[in-house]
């Protein structure tokens, strides 16, 4: 039987790499069976067909995109494409399924941390503490003031969810201990957390904070427009968590400017990184940082072991663990 080979685009936590160490030890593979890219930076397009030709699967990450002709460059014998991620947006699954690949995800690990996170931006943003640690650093506190940088209240406020999945639940599982009222908007999603399920723009024009947890798909592209900024509250705070292209950056720039809104926070841009130059960066109103949702110890742990597991699943030719494309396994 010929031997496996596996690339894996970055090198990510232990507990993944040891799961695919032991299942491909040294003396049972070939040398080059699991290569790992070693770089910090993603490998380019045709680094990754160099290094990935011929490979049986392929352990990716979201800022690679794998479609349908890097697939046909890998080869056919390809059986498997596991993403570090829970989103595939990088993957062309269609591309995948019509050549019977299965694509697996890590989801509900990350469920957690990614609410903690969206979480922590709208108090970051509601409260405007990165703007006052800017204020303290630059020199400027020179007393207790009564109306320095007031910020929202959380108590009382309402919270409009939009995507009512595991991790837009756990948004409002805690938002219920800050004693805030939740609205979601998701067709079909059960309601949960005492939360309450109204149409788009209800959520919309009476939520205080608004946080979006849709995956990036044509449809949800732009979601947040400026149609859908000049319906919010002029005191409402926008968290993005989920993908940078469900937002129009140019119309949250506007309004954020034009204090439409009272303030946002990105944990996602569109694109990845933003551009330095980039005129978000120049508004005291609006937090970003660097796709961190998921970026916890315990979290990136047990990520790469799902992605690992999945990866071998797809060699032994098993139903993968979590998999996005399950028809491959039906048709
Ligand atoms: C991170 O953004 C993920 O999709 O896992």
């Amino acid at each position: 039987m010929t031997k496996p080979t596996v690339f894996i685009t970055r090198i990510i936590p232990n507990p993944g790499l040891i799961l695919l160490n032991e299942h491909f030890p040294p003396e049972g593979i070939a040398q080059s069976a699991l290569e790992i890219w070693p770089h910090d930076l993603p490998p380019t397009r045709t680094q990754l067909i160099e290094h990935a030709r011929g490979a049986d699967g392929l352990l990716c990450l979201l800022t690679d995109k794998i479609d349908g002709d890097l697939m046909d460059a890998i080869g056919p014998q390809l059986k498997i494409i596991s993403n570090f991620a829970v989103g595939v947006d990088n993957i062309d699954v269609s591309a995948a399924t019509a050549r019977g690949i299965p694509v697996g995800n890590t989801p509900g690990v990350l469920t957690d941390a990614t609410a903690d996170q969206a979480f922590a931006l709208m108090m970051s943003a509601g409260r405007r503490i990165n703007e006052a640690e800017r204020f303290l650093r630059a020199g400027n506190w020179v007393t207790w003031q009564p109306s320095l940088l007031l910020g929202a209240d959380f108590a009382g406020a309402t919270l409009g969810i939009i995507g009512f999945g595991r991790i837009g639940q756990a948004v409002a599982k805690r938002a219920q201990g800050f004693d805030m009222r939740v609205l979601y908007y998701s067709p079909n999603a059960q309601p949960a957390y005492g939360a309450q399920s109204v149409d788009l723009d209800t959520l919309v024009r009476e939520s205080d904070f608004i946080s979006v947890h849709v995956p990036f798909k044509p449809e949800t592209r732009h979601l947040v427009n400026a149609d859908f900024l000049a319906k919010m509250k002029p005191n409402a705070v926008l968290v993005n968590t989920a993908r940078g292209g469900v937002l129009d950056q140019t119309a949250l720039y506007n309004a954020l400017k034009s204090n439409q809104i009272f303030a946002a926070a990105l944990d996602v841009t569109d694109p990845e990184p933003l551009p330095m130059d980039s005129p978000l960066l120049e508004l005291e109103n609006c937090v970003i940082v660097p796709h961190l949702g998921s970026a916890s110890k315990k979290t990136r742990d047990m990520m790469s072991l799902l992605a690992a597991q999945n990866l071998i699943a797809g060699l032994k030719g098993e139903r993968l663990p979590n998999c996005v494309n399950p028809e491959i396994y039906t048709s």
